[in-house]
């Protein structure tokens, strides 16, 4: 499948190794003018649906924003609300584990068994559970108090 036919939010559940050998097309949308390090994305919601994104920089760098996060964003838009796993592939081939700003993102989201998968070469290649990443986190139940 070429990128552009990819869409961001499918409507059925994704597999996660179709959605692993998809991620390497993604990367071609990733908009990394200034770092040219592009990332991207593919969030697995409480429903087996997957929801892409890429890093998107901008002039004024700190504006930027990372692949998970702009996945978050089209999860939350297409309604869900818990995320199973979260899969990145990064144009370097290396593994990339999410940014400590993208694990407070994912936290707010993550099921109890929610796991980071890395994608190198449109395979997987690492899988890490998500909480071992951010322990003793803040999150919505603190709120809730
Ligand atoms: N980046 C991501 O998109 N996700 C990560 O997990 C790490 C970093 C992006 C942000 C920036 O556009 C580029 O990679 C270099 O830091």
């Amino acid at each position: 499948m070429s990128a552009l036919e990819i869409p961001t939010s499918s409507d059925q559940p994704s597999s996660e190794d179709d959605l692993a050998a998809t991620l390497p097309a993604l990367l071609a949308r990733s908009y990394a003018r200034y770092s040219n390090f592009t990332v991207a994305c593919a969030v697995i919601d409480e429903t087996g649906r997957a929801h892409l994104g890429v890093n998107v920089e901008n002039a004024a760098y700190p504006s930027g924003t990372c692949a998970e996060q702009t996945a978050i964003g089209a999860m939350v838009t297409a309604g869900g609300r818990g995320i199973a796993r979260v899969l990145i592939a990064a144009g370097s081939d290396g593994v990339v584990q999410p940014c400590g700003a993208c694990r407070q993102r994912i936290a707010e989201f993550a099921d109890d068994g929610c796991e980071i998968v890395s994608v190198q070469g449109g395979k997987i290649t690492r899988r890490l559970p998500f909480w071992s990443l951010l322990p003793d986190s803040f999150g919505p139940g603190d709120l809730d108090r």
